[in-house]
C-alpha cells in the first residue's frame, strides 16, 4: 500500500509552489542553484542574466560581499533576540538608517517580514490611528483596481487583482476602491508619466461623497503599481490625491514594496513624485531580498498619538516574533551601506534615459501593444491570443529563460526590473533577446 507522505529525494509534488503553474512546472521544472551580481546559474549550468531583480527585491545585485558577510556573523553573534519587551541594538540602528533615507516627516518605524504584512500593519496603524484620536467612525479603507497589496486578507481587500480575490469569501467589509489609471487607448507607448488621466484622482472625491469623509480611514495606493504590469500615474496624480486626502483627513498610504529602495531613480517613489504620505511601505528592497523583513514608516503624528495612558501599558497591540529579527535588521544594515557605497538609490536615475530608449525600439515588433518605463521599470504589452489571455506572454517567459534572460510575466504583459547594478551591455542583452523572442511568438 502506498503511503501518500512518502517522498523519494528531489521529488516536486510535496512542495506546492506560490502563483506558480506548479503541473506546468513540475512537467519541466526550471531551478536556479546560485546566483552573483546580475546572474543566475541553472540546475544545467547555464547562466541567466536577472532582468527582474528576483521578484523586484534584490536591487543591489546577487551574493554581494557586504550582505553575506554580516548575515554570517550576526547568526553566530546573536541569532535571535525576542522581539516583545526586549530589544537588540541592530534593530533600532536599522530603524534609524531607514529613516535618514525617508521622506522627511517619516520618523518612526514597524518592523515586518515582508510586504504583505507590511500592508496589514499599515492598515491597522491606520485604523487604530483614527480610533485613539476618538474618531473610530473612521473604518473604511480606500484602494484601488489592478492595485496589489500582497496576499492576506486586508491586502486582497484593498487590492484590485479579480483572481487573487474571487476565491476568498467577502473579504473585509468598508472598502471601496479607486479605478485605475491605465489608459492604453490615450497613453500607449508614452515615456515616463503618461500624459492623460490627472483627473482620475476626482474619483476619489466621489467616493468620499458617497461614503462621507467622517467615515474614511485610509486611501491606499502603489505610486506606480508594479505586479498588475508597471502601471505609472500621470503627472499630478498622486499630488490631487494627497491634497483630497489631506482636506478631508483621511490618511494616505503609499505601498512602495517596489519602488521603494532606488527603483524609480530615487530612493522612494514619494521623492519622485515629491508626495509625501502618512504611512509607507516597504519590504523586498529593504534586505535586497536576502532575508524576509518589512518595514512600516509612519510620521510623528502618528505614532504620538499612540503615545498617551499609563507607561507600562502596550500602546499598539500588533508585532510579529520576527520583527526586527537580528540577522535580518543585520542585513537590512549592510544593504543600506551597500546602496550607499554604490549610489545605487539614484543610480537608476542615470540610466533610466538609456533604458527607455532601448526598450522602445521594441515598438512595431510583432503584438506589442503598448511600452512604458519609468526608473528602472519597465513593461510591454502584448495583444493576448483571443480566448488564451495569459498563454502568450507565458511563452515569452518560457523563451526568454531558455535564451539565458530572466523576464516576469503579469497577464499579457511583460515588466523588468533589472538591479540596479546593471550595466548598459546587460540591458542591450534584455532587449536584444525579447526582440527576437517576440518576433517567434504565435
Ligand atoms: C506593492 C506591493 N505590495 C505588497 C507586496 C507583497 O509583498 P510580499 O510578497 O513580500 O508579501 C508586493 C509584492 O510584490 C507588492 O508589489
Amino acid at each position: 500500500m502506498s503511503n501518500s507522505n512518502a517522498v523519494v529525494p528531489n521529488d516536486l509534488n510535496a512542495f506546492w509552489m506560490p502563483f506558480t503553474a506548479n503541473r506546468q512546472f513540475k512537467k519541466s521544472p526550471r531551478m536556479f542553484v546560485a546566483a552573483k551580481d546580475m546572474h543566475y546559474t541553472t540546475s544545467d549550468g547555464r547562466q541567466v542574466l536577472d532582468g527582474t531583480a528576483g521578484l523586484w527585491c534584490v536591487n543591489a545585485g546577487h551574493a554581494r560581499p557586504k550582505i553575506v558577510e554580516a548575515i554570517a556573523n550576526q547568526a553566530a553573534e546573536l541569532d535571535y533576540a525576542p522581539a516583545f519587551q526586549m530589544g537588540h541594538p541592530k534593530a533600532f540602528e536599522l530603524a534609524n538608517r531607514i529613516v535618514d533615507i525617508a521622506p522627511k516627516g517619516l520618523g518612526h518605524v514597524l518592523f515586518t517580514n515582508s510586504g504583505s504584512e507590511s500592508v496589514e500593519t499599515a492598515l491597522k496603524v491606520a485604523l487604530a490611528y483614527h480610533r485613539v484620536k476618538g474618531d473610530g467612525a473612521r473604518s473604511r479603507l480606500i484602494g484601488r483596481e489592478r492595485g496589489y497589496h500582497g496576499v492576506n486578507f486586508g491586502g486582497i481587500s484593498v487590492g484590485g487583482i479579480v483572481t487573487n480575490r474571487k476565491m476568498f469569501g467577502s473579504l473585509l467589509t468598508g472598502v471601496d476602491h479607486m479605478p485605475h489609471t491605465h489608459n492604453l487607448k490615450q497613453n500607449a507607448f508614452s515615456k515616463g508619466l503618461p500624459a492623460h488621466g490627472a483627473d482620475l484622482a476626482d474619483e476619489l472625491e466621489r467616493i468620499v461623497t458617497l461614503h462621507d469623509a467622517s467615515t474614511i480611514a485610509a486611501v491606499i495606493v502603489e505610486p506606480v503599481a508594479g505586479s498588475t504590469g508597471v502601471l505609472i500615474p500621470p503627472p499630478g496624480y498622486l499630488q490631487r490625491l494627497r491634497d483630497i486626502t489631506r482636506k478631508h483627513g483621511i490618511l494616505l498610504i503609499f505601498d512602495e514594496v517596489i519602488t521603494g529602495f532606488g527603483r524609480l531613480g530615487t530612493p522612494f517613489g514619494a521623492d519622485y513624485f515629491g508626495v509625501t504620505p502618512d504611512i509607507m511601505v516597504t519590504a523586498k528592497g529593504l534586505t535586497n531580498g536576502v532575508i524576509p523583513m518589512g518595514a512600516v514608516l509612519v510620521s510623528a503624528e502618528i505614532h504620538d498619538a499612540f503615545m498617551g495612558g499609563p507607561e507600562h501599558v502596550i500602546e499598539f497591540f500588533h508585532g510579529y516574533t520576527y520583527s526586527g529579527n537580528p540577522i535580518a535588521s543585520a542585513a537590512g544594515l549592510a544593504t543600506l551601506e551597500t546602496y550607499k557605497d554604490e549610489d545605487l538609490l539614484t543610480r537608476g536615475a542615470e540610466l533610466a534615459p538609456y533604458f527607455e530608449a532601448a526598450l522602445h525600439s521594441l515598438k512595431g515588433l510583432p503584438h506589442v501593444i503598448d511600452i512604458r518605463n519609468i526608473g528602472l521599470v519597465g513593461a510591454i504589452e502584448l495583444e493576448p491570443i483571443a480566448g488564451q489571455p495569459t498563454k502568450r506572454a507565458f511563452a515569452a517567459f518560457l523563451k526568454a529563460f531558455e535564451a539565458g534572460v530572466l523576464i516576469r510575466t503579469t497577464g499579457d504583459i511583460i515588466a523588468l526590473s533589472p538591479p540596479l547594478i546593471v550595466e548598459k551591455s546587460h540591458i542591450d542583452q534584455i532587449v536584444g533577446t525579447l526582440g527576437d523572442i517576440l518576433k517567434t511568438l504565435e
